[in-house]
């Protein structure tokens, strides 16, 4: 997309335009730069993944040209960065005409159906062997664009195929999507453009780890959560969901002297890239023949899981253009193309009992006991089905033949009730009044979907609690699993967060199963506790909607643990990501006696309530510095090593951008290894180099 002669002077720009940011003239001289400037950072960042300046960088730079057009009205353009946040909500959507119909693929499972299809096209063309294109049958929902004259004019849902909603709006939300593109360089007049709108893993568990400081309920998975997102009302909602797209097929092109641009499906995906698309240019691979089809398919199922995105199998096209349109269509799918599925993750089964379990906040969640099934590699015999809101909507009856999902590192979950196979023998699920645990009165809050017990003294809530305290990624105390501590607590041994330091050793002894060996060990790692960094202390605390994240902005800002109790409402609101239902929370726990009294306690146990980060941190080499780990460690485990990081004040991060410091290697890096070492600012360092950096 850009030479580097282009890059060169467009960073060169960038400085140039911090630097002269209060001469309100040079910018409103220089304003289609500045947007260059932008659009080219918006590409680094969200299409090659490799950001060259910082967020704080450009979201001046971003300001600086928002401010500029506000002052100048005239000169907005439809495709500045600015256009892309939509102030206005969406007020239903206008159905539009695709300018060819979006068709389905034709499915096959296994490798006779690759061979019949291969049969097919040979049969169509003539041709001894044919040349494919393969590339991941992304799982998510799929969209067109239409590019008219270099300026994005339109996107489209797929709808029944013929029309589709007008998402336009909504679309400019994803910035990997760019509002313009150099079509014309082509000789382009008008292109229509057909990919997938999908949700990474990584900004799926973001998205639902923010529901959940929020208070909101989770979503279930990234496909339905990136399609239902696409005809959401509020455009700005999109922007925080940070979807993704992969463009894979142009499904119109005028250019203005007729010329065949491109001769193969390849060669479109390479101009879609050079134009500033997440094509799949990079996920693509070209083979000779069918048989490295069936070889390549089969391998890359292993890989499946690896991926930072869900895909539900491979597509196989005809390379050659001119062959696909000989091929032509049925009135389903093209003739010239086959998604490969990969094995289903869905099955069904009975739902055969609902089992009530009180969670550490009271929250009675219901779970489906199911007959057990076999799906994606494991065995499922029961399903969170959340709440009562999500039984009525799914209309869930025990009885009832269910289909199950699970998709790659998603829990798995319930898509329907097969309606069809009832036989009238099927009960409705009843939610309890009373607590099954304590026998208490249930409660629920109005805008709540959740019933609560508020028992404070309720077993389940007090095990549960004790459970999460000593959890890996709270306290993480080694042999004090849910296991053990229910045993613990059924014996007396163990009735509070507290008791854990007290545990009485000489009463232990005597239990079935607990030698010399594991009661030392268990010793061992409860004293190694209590010098946790602070931030594992309060994630295992608890407080309602503090997730690990929260926590650790939590233990950032203080000194002690005690100093909560005297900051209000409205500080706590100043730390990032605090909303007032959590800082709401974080005071009520504070301001609770028998709380303080706990805290109080586990110091006087030994436990350290306060921020050693901020006393050693800000001297050590790591402060500050960002990592990630890939490849497998052999010295220490992956959750270790990141852990040491925060306990020095370093970062973990997700992924290899200009933003990381240090790429950890362990053994058979892959593809962020590759990555890393182009960006010469990266230092790749070995597991040793990375011991001996902490010291
Ligand atoms: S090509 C005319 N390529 O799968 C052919 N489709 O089950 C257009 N999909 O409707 C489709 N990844 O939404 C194509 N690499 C890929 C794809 C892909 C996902 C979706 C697409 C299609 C559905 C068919």
């Amino acid at each position: 997309m850009y030479s580097q002669k282009e890059i060169n002077e467009l960073l060169e720009q960038t400085s140039l335009f911090i630097k002269n940011s209060e001469d309100k003239h040079y910018i409103e001289l220089n304003i289609t730069q500045l947007r260059n400037v932008l659009k080219f950072h918006e590409y680094n960042y969200y299409v090659l993944n490799n950001a060259l300046i910082n967020d704080y960088e450009y979201d001046f730079l971003f300001k600086l040209l928002a401010d500029t057009e506000k002052n100048n009205e005239h000169l907005i353009t439809q495709d500045s960065p600015t256009q892309r946040v939509g102030s206005s909500l969406n007020e239903g959507f206008a159905t539009v005409q695709h300018l060819v119909p979006m068709l389905s693929l034709d499915n096959s499972y296994e490798a006779a159906d690759l061979l019949d299809f291969d049969r097919k096209v040979k049969e169509g063309s003539n041709l001894p062997t044919i040349e494919y294109c393969i590339e991941p049958k992304f799982d998510g929902a799929s969209i067109s664009l239409i590019y008219e004259n270099d300026i994005l004019v339109r996107a489209t849902t797929r709808g029944n195929g013929v029309e589709g909603d007008d998402i336009t709006n909504n679309i400019k939300q994803i910035r990997s999507i760019p509002l313009s593109a150099p079509f014309s360089k082509y000789g382009i007049q008008q292109i229509e453009i057909r990919g997938e709108v999908i949700m990474t893993k990584a900004a799926f568990h973001q998205y639902n780890e923010s529901l959940i400081q929020q208070g909101l309920p989770t979503v279930a998975n990234p496909r339905n959560t990136a399609a239902g997102s696409l005809r959401i009302k509020n455009p700005q909602e999109i922007a925080a969901r940070n979807l993704d797209a992969f463009l894979y097929h142009v499904s119109y092109l005028q250019t203005n002297n007729n010329t065949h641009i491109t001769t193969t499906h390849a060669e479109q995906l390479a101009m879609l890239w050079d134009c500033g698309f997440r094509s799949t240019e990079k996920e693509k691979v070209v083979v000779k023949n069918i048989q490295e089809v069936i070889n390549y398919v089969s391998a890359f199922e292993e890989k499946r899981d690896n991926l930072p995105y869900e895909i539900d199998g491979m597509v196989i096209k005809v390379n050659n253009l001119a062959l696909q349109d000989k091929l032509g269509i049925t009135s389903h799918h093209p003739r010239w193309a086959i998604a490969y599925k990969f094995k289903a993750r869905q099955a069904t089964t009975t739902l055969i009992a609902v089992e009530f379990q009180v969670g550490r906040t009271g929250a009675v969640t219901p779970v489906a006991k199911l007959t057990p099934v076999f799906i994606g590699g494991v065995t499922v015999s029961s399903i969170s089905i959340h709440n009562e809101d999500y039984i009525k909507e799914k209309d869930l009856k025990i009885g009832d033949t269910v289909l199950i999902e699970r998709a790659g590192d998603v829990i798995p979950q319930i898509v329907k009730s097969i309606i069809d196979k009832r036989n009238g023998t099927e009960q409705s699920i009843v939610f309890p009044t009373k607590c099954p645990v304590c026998n208490n009165t249930l409660y629920k809050e109005d805008e709540e979907a959740v019933w609560r017990c508020i028992n404070i003294e309720c077993t389940a809530q007090v095990v549960e609690k004790i459970i999460h305290f000593a959890s890996k990624d709270a306290m993480d105390i080694k042999n004090l699993g849910e296991a053990n501590i229910r045993k613990f607590y059924t014996l007396n041994l163990l009735k509070d967060i507290p008791e854990i330091y007290k545990i009485d050793f000489t009463k232990i002894v005597t239990l079935e199963g607990f030698g010399k060996k594991s009661i030392t060990n268990l010793q061992t790692a409860i004293e190694a506790s209590k010098q946790q960094p602070l931030y594992r202390l309060i994630y295992g605390l608890g407080i309602r909607f503090v997730g690990e994240t929260t926590a650790k902005t939590l233990a950032n800002s203080v000194e002690h643990l005690l100093d909560f109790q005297h900051k209000t409402i409205e500080e706590l609101q100043q730390l990032e990501d605090v909303g007032i239902k959590v800082a709401k929370s974080i005071q009520q726990f504070f301001s609770n006696a028998s709380n303080i009294h706990m805290l109080q306690e586990l110091a006087q146990l030994g436990v350290q309530l306060k921020n050693l980060k901020k006393e050693t941190v800000q001297s050590h080499e790591l402060a500050e510095q960002s990592f990630l780990f890939t490849g497998t460690l052999t010295k220490l485990k992956r959750s270790d090593a990141e852990a040491l990081v925060e306990q020095y004040g370093g970062k973990i991060v997700s992924s290899v951008s200009a933003k990381l410091n240090y790429l950890v290697v362990g053994a058979d890096a892959g593809s962020k290894l590759e990555k890393a070492k182009k960006i010469n600012s990266i230092k790749i360092i070995s597991e040793e180099e990375f011991l001996k950096l902490i010291g």
